[in-house]
């Protein structure tokens, strides 16, 4: 079960993990994305106009549920807020990122692979940590076997996960979405090929209703 400030995680089996070169991209990009049923968004703080894109998407598309992720310290965490990030992925973890997003009232998905990171994230009070990089961490068979000791606590695996191995970690009781940036491939990205997003962007969503029916 979700607490409160995570609920916005229950209706969002995909996060894009969205690269943004050029500002003017990303309303276009997130209105594709949304009209393929993608509504939890993540823009990675990796680019110079990160911020600026955080901003124009939380006030021109309200649909959306916009977030930063890539967020490795606390300067970017409290700039990605300001901007208008509704929540924090980051790779990792530090106490500063967790105290950020405690005395800040916004949620965190800190970063963990290795039992004792997720050990200690829980002990912050982090029960919905990311999973990255998924595919060279033990892809699904190490988020499996996290639901012997640490039930309780849900995983967000990125990282070489695209269309043709999303159910395998969907289909985990742990998992509680996954990310990635395969419905962004670059090339149509640069050329502005928004019916391409938006196609992918369902099949991901269409993907992701199958979960149940595969359980
Ligand atoms: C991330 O930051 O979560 C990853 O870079 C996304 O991984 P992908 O590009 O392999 O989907």
């Amino acid at each position: 079960m979700l607490s409160e400030p995570y609920s916005f995680l229950a209706s969002a089996s995909v996060i894009p993990v969205m690269v943004i070169d050029r500002e003017a991209d990303a309303i276009p990009m997130a209105k594709a994305l949304v009209a393929g049923g993608i509504k939890v968004l993540e823009v990675t703080l990796r680019t110079g106009c990160a911020l600026a894109a955080i901003k124009a998407i939380a006030e021109a598309v309200p649909e959306a549920h916009v977030g930063a992720g890539t967020v490795c310290n606390g300067d970017d965490f409290s700039a990605a807020v300001d901007a208008g990030a509704r929540f924090i992925v980051s790779p990792g973890q530090s106490e500063v990122l967790f105290s950020h997003s405690i005395n800040q009232n916004i949620p965190l998905l800190p970063g963990a692979v290795t039992a004792t990171e997720v050990m200690r994230a829980a002990e912050a009070g982090f029960k919905v940590l990311k999973f990255f990089p998924a595919s060279t961490s033990g892809g699904a068979a190490a988020i499996r076997a996290f639901t012997g000791p640490f039930s309780g606590i849900s995983f967000v695996p990125t990282g070489g996960i695209h269309a043709n191995n999303l159910l395998d970690y969907l289909n985990l009781p742990n998992v509680q979405a996954v990310g990635g940036s395969w419905m962004l491939p670059k090339d149509k990205v640069q050329a502005g090929d928004w019916q391409a997003v938006t196609a992918l962007s369902l099949e991901a969503s269409e993907l992701s209703n199958m979960k149940e029916l595969t359980q």
